[in-house]
């Protein structure tokens, strides 16, 4: 593996293979087995964004695997106060074994990564959310028993971090990626290069043909809380509701990286629905990161 995860492009097949057979064991063994790679060992988690499911399961990951985590609220550090990323980069690895950031800007990250000796690992930027993708596949090869070959339909922001990152992951995996988006937030042609297995649909209820998994996200991220009376509107055929879900099919689950906006990206109805597996969802963060972190952190 390489040193940090700043994207899905950090990883190849033999990488995640690995990263999902550890975290199926942890998850297996979790309060069973005493296993802590990280004893000795502090992580700083940096935070410029609300969170509740990476914060936690950070936090808990890191105590579990026996170290310690630190969370860092980057509006209170000094880089919020001028000091260059490069000398917090070089400041932290003084301290640190590992950083964890979920902040704004991809190239922070990517630059935090560069002058760092120690790994980094992205809890979210504008543009990327690597951890959330890897805890979907997780969660896809549970349900489905492998991730080749099955069909999974986004709904919403095409260029937002999760669309973004699940377009890396269908350029590792030869799953079947649809993103179900209105022209003006189709996909980054750019980012999904001439892939077969990646197309964009504009209509709803056909792109839900034959799903595995209907994937759907908030309209309105964070960062683009300015935005959102337009994108209310643009979005609201995309909805995930009941219609979408029956032209999909019986077998089909819905994944969402939450947290939900209920009648706005997805309904209640389907939301609350046995089709839902969202907080199995949820809880393979928790697994894959400690996965993560054991491989990157040593
Ligand atoms: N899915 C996700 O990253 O959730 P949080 O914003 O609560 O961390
Ligand atoms: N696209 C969402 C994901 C939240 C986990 C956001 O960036 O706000």
């Amino acid at each position: 593996m390489k040193k940090d995860l700043l994207t899905l492009g950090d990883l190849n097949a033999g990488d995640l293979q690995e990263i999902f057979e550890l975290a199926l064991k942890l998850k297996r063994e979790r309060g069973q087995v005493d296993f802590k790679p990280l004893r000795g060992k502090s992580v700083g988690l940096i935070f410029a964004k609300s969170s509740t499911r990476t914060r936690v399961s950070f936090e808990v990951g890191v105590a579990e695997l026996g170290g310690t985590p630190l969370y860092l609220d980057q509006g209170r550090m000094q880089v919020g106060r001028g000091e260059t990323v490069a000398d917090t980069a070089r400041v932290l690895s003084r301290y640190l074994h590992g950083v964890v950031i979920r902040t704004y800007s991809q190239a922070d990250v990517e630059e935090l990564g560069r002058f760092a000796d120690i790994p980094v690992i992205n809890a979210l930027t504008d543009e990327f959310h690597p951890c959330q993708i890897l805890a979907d596949l997780l969660t896809i090869l549970e349900y489905s028993g492998k991730i080749e070959g099955t069909k999974l339909v986004f709904y919403g922001d095409g260029r937002s971090n999760i669309a973004n990152s699940l377009i890396k992951a269908a350029h590792l995996v030869d799953f079947e990626l649809v993103i179900a988006a209105p022209a003006e937030f189709s996909p980054d042609p750019a980012l999904v290069g001439n892939a077969a297995n990646i197309r964009w649909e504009e209509d709803p209820i056909r792109a839900a043909k034959d799903a595995d998994y209907i994937y759907t996200d908030v309209w309105v991220s964070m960062g683009f809380e300015e935005e959102r009376a337009r994108r209310l509107k643009v979005f609201a055929p995309y909805q995930v509701n009941r219609a979408v879900m029956q032209a999909a099919g019986k077998q089909a689950k819905l994944l969402h990286c939450l947290p939900a906006h209920r009648g706005e990206e997805v309904s209640a109805e389907v939301m609350d629905s046995p089709a839902s597996i969202v907080f199995d969802e949820a809880e393979n963060r928790l697994h894959v990161q400690k996965a993560v972190m054991t491989l990157l952190i040593r």
